[in-house]
């Protein structure tokens, strides 16, 4: 079994569709099962709280269903408990490598370095836009997925 953490700030837009993406991509290939993945925030404010109504809405125009994720914060046991802990972008990256314990061997890295296209490295927040944002948010999840999913298969 391999663990994937994904991680934001707020935990209800961008994490939460990275878990309902790459658990759509790994069981279309087959891996249900082999793969733990969750997501994490590294704010407390909106702990316990459904996915923002927008990612919702635009997770399920591509068939994705993320009504049943509740937010959480990352706590320090995440960094024992996941193979892979993945930042949607550098401020998210710069506070998990501060509160990273020493010695901790899970992967810390940036969702994007997986991506095929490299047209981005963080994956804007969508929070204060509008609806577009959601599909940007979605289209460069999509194309790190699978690059993830390569990755992690070769940790199986
Ligand atoms: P997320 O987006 O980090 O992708 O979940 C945000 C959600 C909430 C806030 C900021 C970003 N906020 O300021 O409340």
């Amino acid at each position: 079994m391999v663990s994937v953490l994904f991680v934001c700030l707020g935990n209800i837009c961008r994490s939460p569709t990275a878990e309902g993406v790459f658990r759509a991509v790994c069981e279309q290939h087959g891996l249900s099962g082999k793969i733990r993945i969750d997501s994490a925030g590294t704010a407390a404010w909106h702990v316990g709280k459904a996915p923002d109504e927008r990612a919702i809405a635009a997770a399920k125009r591509r068939g994705i269903d993320l009504t049943a994720l509740r937010a959480r914060q990352v706590v320090t046991s995440d960094f024992s408990d996941f193979d892979f802990i993945l930042a949607m972008d550098q401020a998210n990256m710069n506070d998990l490598e501060r509160c990273q314990p020493e010695g901790c061997r899970c992967q810390l890295r940036k969702i994007l370095t997986y991506t095929h296209t490299k047209i981005a490295q963080d994956v804007p927040d969508p929070y204060y836009g509008g609806d577009q944002g959601f599909e940007e948010v979605l289209d460069l999840l999509f194309d790190a997925a699978t690059g993830l999913m390569t990755e992690v298969k070769t940790h199986l």
